[in-house]
């Protein structure tokens, strides 16, 4: 079936059955693979991507179901033009292997367009869902913060 996606402010058109999760239309059709694949049962996050805003699990979302327009990894910012958020992760020095920082950064932009100020609970509620087998959760949490106040100021 044609499906018809917004996906970082670009049209696609996919031809896929509709029950197909949206973590493989992003990686495997449009070719998007900053998401990343962990658990495929929303036990982990590290497919988090937006749509219309909100943090979602994609590997949880079918594509007949998306119901708004898609933002990635790729599409919160560019190499030349990185999201606050993505500096900050820069600045902190965030990843260790890298691989579920994707979503923890999908994650923590929807808490911070909702919760400008975190404090430590609101930031470990938030993430709660986003596991770290590197264990990076004290600079997730640095970098959220870091974040934060840089959002204030600008
Ligand atoms: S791959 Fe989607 S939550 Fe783990
Ligand atoms: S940085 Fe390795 S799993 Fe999070």
């Amino acid at each position: 079936m044609a499906t018809t996606l917004t996906i970082n402010g670009q049209s696609h058109t996919v031809d896929l059955p509709e029950d197909v999760p949206l973590l493989w239309v992003l990686r495997d059709e449009v070719g998007l693979t900053g998401t990343k694949f962990g658990c495929g049962v929303a036990a982990c996050g590290a497919c988090t991507v937006h749509i219309d805003g909100e943090a979602v699990r994609s590997c949880q979302v079918a594509l007949a179901d998306v119901w708004g327009d898609v933002t990635t990894i790729e599409g919160l910012g560019t190499p030349d033009n990185l999201a606050v958020i993505q500096q900050a992760w820069i600045d902190n020095q965030v990843a260790q292997c890298g691989y579920c920082q994707s979503g923890q950064i999908m994650q923590a932009a929807d808490l911070l367009a909702n919760t400008p100020n975190p404090n430590d609970a609101e930031i470990d509620d938030a993430m709660q869902g986003n596991l770290c087998r590197c264990g990076t959760y004290p600079r997730i949490r640095a970098a959220i913060k870091d974040a934060a106040q840089k959002l204030q100021e600008a």
